[in-house]
C-alpha cells in the first residue's frame, strides 16, 4: 500500500538534476516575444503625460500594451474587480505596472520598458497602517465578533494591561519568480502556461481580459518552483497581461518577472499591528480580551477580506476565550496589494495573542508556559471557540506535555537563568508555544475538488487533479491515494500537469487543503473504475463482489490471480470505461456571516515548538541554538513529505519573525526588493540541533483522506516559539520586570533598541 510510505518527492530526482520543467523552461516557438512590464515609481498620483516613444523604438522592441489593447476587462482583481492590469489615469503604488512592452529577446524588453518618461501629478500617499487608521483609510468594512461581556469584565479584572502588537509583512521569495507562456490558438483560444496556484482563476480573468468565454482558455501548470500564496491571485496578472499582447500579435508570448520586479509588482504578506486590553487572574488565566486587529492591504481587495477573516478568527490560537471582543480593520494604503501568504492572517492573530500571554506572564512573574496552559482549551470544558464552533479534537494538552518532557523544556530553563546570570555579553533565552490551526477555506464553496482519472488499455494510470505543484508534494499524495484505491504500484501512476481542460472549475490549491480536497476526490474517480472492475470481475467469474481485491498490482478473483494489466485489458475488450471523474466537497461545514459564527473549519491542525536562541547585547544579533517540534498531522500520507513541510514551514516562520524585513522609504517606494537588502534564512540558518518530530499513532476524527491532516500552513507559526526565545533573552538583558517592547521582525536592530530602551536612537 502507497499511502502512509515516507517516499521520496515525485520529481526529487528532476528537481536536483535540474530536468523539472518549470514555465520558463517549456520550449517557447521560435516565433515567441518576451514581455515586460514598466512600472510606475510613484505612490499615489495621476499619470498627465506617458510618453513611451522611446521604448517603442528601443532595439528589438515588437509592440507596447496599454490599457487600449485589452480587448475585454481591464482588471485582474478576482474578488473585487480594483486590479488594473495597467494602470490608467490613476497611479496607486510605486511599482504598479503602466503597460507592458513585447520585444524579440527578454534583455531588449526589459531595457525598453524602463525608458519611458511619465509626468504625475503626485498625491498625498498613506503608507502605513497606523496613518491609515489615523486617516480611516479603509478598503472594505471593518468586521467584529464579540462573545460574554468583555468591557464589563475588564473593568472587574484582578489584573490588567494594555499594550501594542507590531509585526511586518513578508515577501514570499519563491525560487521560480511570477511567469507565463501565452501561447494564441485557432478560433480566439488561447493556452497558457502559467505558474499559478489557481489555475481555474487565471482562466477566467484571461478570458475576460481577452473579451472571451472560459471554454476558449485553457491554463496548465505542471509545477511551480515555490508560490506560498504569491500565485493565488497574482500570478493572474502576468498571465492576464502575456495574454493580452499575445492576443495583440498573434504571436506567443512569454512574460517572467525578474526578481525585482517581482517583489516590486506583487502583493505580499500582510503586516499588522494590534492593541489589545487584557484582564486576568492571580495565575495568568484570561478572564477578557478586546483585540483591534489592523493590516495593511494595500490599493485594492485582493484576498484582504479572506485574509482578515482568518486572522479573525486566529486570535485564540490554542487558548478559550470567554469574554472577548475582536475587531478587524483592513487598511487602504498605497502600496502594493498585499495577498495570501501560508497561515493567511492566521500567524498574525496567533503573534497577538501570544504576545498578549506573553506580557501577562512578566506582569506576574510566571514562566509564560505555565500562562499558556493555563488558558488552553479544556477537554469536554471551555471548548468553545469565540465563533461558536466547538474544538473537538484537542490534543494541544498531549503536544505540549510531550513536548515539554523531551525537550527537558523545565530544566532547560533553569540551566539557561543561570548560564544567563554568568553571561554578561551573550544572553539565551527558551520559548514554548502552540499552534492550533483552523482547516478548510473559510470561503465555503471553496471547498471542493474534482479529479480526472484514466486508466489505460496497458494498465497505466494517468491522475489529474485540480491542485497544483508547488514543492509541497501534492501530487505523489494524492497518487500514492490513487495507487492505493488501484491496488496498483506507485510507479504504474503518472501524474501530470494541473489542466482546466481536464478538471474544471476548481479552487486554488491554498488553505494547506489540496490533500484533503483532491486526495478525496482522486479518490473517488479511482474508485468508480475500480468498482466498474470488481462488477465486470465477479459477473465473468461468478464470484461475489467481495472475492474481488486488488493489491500491489495483482488482482485476486475468488481462487484466481490475474494481473492488473491483464484485468484492464480484458476489461477494455468487454467494453467497460476505464475513465473516470471523481469530486469531492468538505462536510459538516458552514458559517453565518451576518452572526460571525459557525463550523468554518472541518477540524484542527495542532503541533508545538521549543526554540532556543542566543542574542548578542552588543550587536543585537540573535542565533537559533536549538528546535524542538512536534507537529499533529494526522495519520500521515507520506511522512517524509509531512517532515519537510513542517520543516521548511517553521524555518520560513523564523525568516519572517527574524530576518525578512520589508522597507518602504518616506515616497512609498520599497526598498528591500532584492536579496541584497532583503535577507530570508539560508541552510546555515538551520539550528545545529533540531528534533522535529510528527505526532505519532495520529489519527484525524473527521473522515479525512485515510485520517490525515493537513499540513502546508500551520507549521509556519511553530516559529512563533522563536520570536518568543528572543523575547526571553531580551529579559535576561534588561532588569527584572522591564517591559519588552519588540516588534517583528526582531532584526538585530529591534533587539538592540529593546534592550536598551535608555539609549539614543541611533538607527531611527
Ligand atoms: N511548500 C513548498 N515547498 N512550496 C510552497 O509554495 N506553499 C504553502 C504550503 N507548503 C508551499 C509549501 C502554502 S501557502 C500552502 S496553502 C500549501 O503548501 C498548499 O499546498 P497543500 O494544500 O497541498 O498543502
Ligand atoms: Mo496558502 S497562503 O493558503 O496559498
Amino acid at each position: 500500500m502507497s499511502v502512509g510510505r515516507a517516499l521520496p518527492h515525485d520529481s526529487a530526482e528532476l528537481h536536483v538534476s535540474g530536468e523539472a520543467l518549470y514555465c520558463d523552461d517549456i520550449p517557447a516557438p521560435a516565433s515567441t516575444l518576451h514581455a515586460a512590464f514598466g512600472i510606475s515609481t510613484i505612490a499615489h498620483g495621476r499619470v498627465r503625460d506617458l510618453d513611451l516613444s522611446l521604448v517603442a523604438n528601443a532595439p528589438g522592441v515588437v509592440t507596447i500594451a496599454t490599457p487600449a489593447d485589452i480587448p475585454g476587462e481591464n482588471n485582474y482583481g478576482s474578488v473585487v474587480h480594483d486590479d488594473p492590469i495597467f494602470a490608467e489615469a490613476l497611479v496607486q503604488y510605486a511599482g504598479q505596472p503602466l503597460f507592458a512592452v513585447a520585444a524579440t529577446t527578454y534583455r531588449a524588453a526589459r531595457k525598453a520598458a524602463s525608458l519611458a518618461r511619465v509626468q504625475y501629478e503626485e498625491l498625498p500617499a498613506i503608507l502605513d497602517v497606523r496613518s491609515a487608521l489615523a486617516a480611516e483609510s479603509y478598503l472594505m468594512p471593518s468586521e467584529r465578533i464579540v462573545r460574554g461581556k468583555p468591557h464589563e469584565v475588564l473593568a472587574t479584572a484582578p489584573h490588567r494591561r494594555r499594550g501594542s502588537v507590531t509585526m511586518g509583512g513578508q515577501d514570499h521569495f519563491y525560487l521560480e519568480g511570477q511567469v507565463a507562456l501565452a501561447l494564441p490558438q485557432e478560433g480566439g483560444g488561447m493556452l497558457v502556461h502559467s505558474s499559478t496556484q489557481h489555475p481555474t482563476e487565471v482562466q477566467g480573468i484571461v478570458a475576460h481580459a481577452l473579451g472571451t468565454s472560459a471554454h476558449a482558455v485553457s491554463v496548465q501548470c505542471r509545477r511551480m518552483g515555490g508560490a506560498f500564496g504569491g500565485k493565488e491571485s497574482q500570478a493572474a496578472l502576468i498571465a492576464a497581461a502575456a495574454a493580452v499582447i499575445a492576443r495583440k500579435t498573434a504571436r506567443p508570448v512569454k512574460l517572467r518577472l525578474d526578481r525585482d520586479a517581482d517583489m516590486l509588482i506583487t502583493g505580499k504578506r500582510h503586516d499588522f499591528v494590534a492593541d489589545f486590553d487584557v484582564g486576568f487572574d492571580e495565575r495568568g488565566r484570561i478572564v477578557a480580551l478586546t483585540v483591534m486587529l489592523a493590516s495593511r492591504c494595500g490599493y485594492s481587495a485582493d484576498l484582504s477580506a479572506a485574509v482578515n477573516g482568518r486572522a479573525l478568527t486566529h486570535v485564540d490560537n490554542a487558548y478559550f476565550l470567554e469574554h472577548v471582543e475582536v475587531i478587524s480593520h483592513r487598511c487602504k494604503t498605497h502600496t502594493v496589494s498585499n495577498t495570501a501568504f501560508r497561515g493567511f492572517g492566521g500567524p498574525q492573530a496567533m503573534v497577538v495573542i501570544e504576545q498578549v500571554i506573553d506580557e501577562i506572564a512578566r506582569a506576574l512573574s510566571l514562566d509564560p508556559l505555565d500562562v499558556r496552559r493555563a488558558n488552553f482549551y479544556g477537554v469536554g470544558e471551555r471548548d468553545t471557540t469565540y465563533y461558536g464552533q466547538k474544538v473537538e479534537d484537542n490534543i494541544i494538552h498531549d503536544i505540549a506535555d510531550r513536548l515539554e518532557g523531551t525537550s527537558r523544556y523545565r530544566q532547560r530553563r533553569k540551566e539557561i537563568a543561570e548560564w544567563n546570570a554568568a553571561s554578561p555579553v551573550i544572553k539565551r533565552g527558551i520559548a514554548l508555544t502552540p499552534v492550533k490551526f483552523g482547516i478548510s477555506f473559510t470561503a465555503t464553496q471553496f471547498n471542493q475538488a474534482g479529479a480526472l482519472v484514466n486508466v489505460y488499455a496497458d494498465g497505466t494510470v494517468l491522475l489529474n487533479h485540480g491542485g497544483t505543484e508547488m514543492g509541497q508534494g501534492l501530487h505523489i499524495k494524492v497518487a500514492q491515494v490513487v495507487a492505493t484505491e488501484l491496488g496498483v504500484p506507485l510507479s504504474a501512476v503518472r501524474i501530470s500537469a494541473t489542466d482546466t481542460s481536464k478538471v474544471p472549475n476548481t479552487s486554488a490549491t491554498a488553505a494547506s487543503s489540496g490533500s484533503d480536497l483532491n486526495g478525496m476526490a482522486a479518490q473517488a474517480a479511482a474508485r468508480t473504475i475500480r468498482l466498474r472492475l470488481v462488477d465486470y470481475l465477479s459477473e465473468t467469474y461468478h464470484v461475489a463482489p467481495g472475492e474481488v481485491e486488488f493489491a500491489d498490482g495483482v488482482v485476486t478473483v475468488g481462487a484466481r490471480h490475474m494481473s492488473f494489466r491483464e484485468v484492464v485489458a480484458a476489461a477494455y475488450l468487454s467494453r467497460i470505461s476505464l475513465s473516470s471523474t471523481g469530486y469531492y466537497r468538505t462536510p459538516k461545514i458552514f458559517w453565518d456571516k451576518a452572526a460571525m459564527t459557525g463550523r468554518p473549519f472541518f477540524y484542527f491542525a495542532y503541533g508545538a515548538a521549543v526554540s532556543e536562541v542566543a542574542i548578542d547585547t552588543l550587536t543585537g544579533e540573535t542565533q537559533l541554538l536549538r528546535v524542538d517540534i512536534l507537529h499533529d498531522v494526522g495519520s500521515s500520507l507520506n511522512p517524509a513529505v509531512d517532515l519537510g513541510q513542517v520543516e521548511g514551514g517553521f524555518l520560513q516562520g523564523v525568516g519572517w519573525l527574524t530576518s525578512e524585513e520589508l522597507y518602504w522609504n518616506a515616497r512609498g517606494q520599497m526598498c528591500t526588493h532584492a536579496p541584497s537588502t532583503y535577507k530570508i534564512p539560508a541552510a546555515s540558518d538551520w539550528p545545529e540541533l533540531a528534533n522535529v518530530a510528527l505526532l505519532e499513532r495520529a489519527r484525524n476524527r473527521e473522515d479525512t483522506i485515510y485520517r490525515s491532516k493537513a499540513v502546508g500552513e500551520p507549521p509556519l507559526m511553530l516559529a512563533i516559539s522563536t520570536l518568543h526565545a528572543i523575547r526571553e533573552a531580551c529579559a535576561a538583558a534588561l532588569p527584572a520586570g522591564s517591559a519588552i517592547d519588540l516588534p517583528a521582525p526582531a532584526t538585530p536592530e529591534t533587539v538592540l533598541r529593546a534592550i536598551t530602551p535608555l539609549a539614543p536612537r541611533v538607527f531611527a
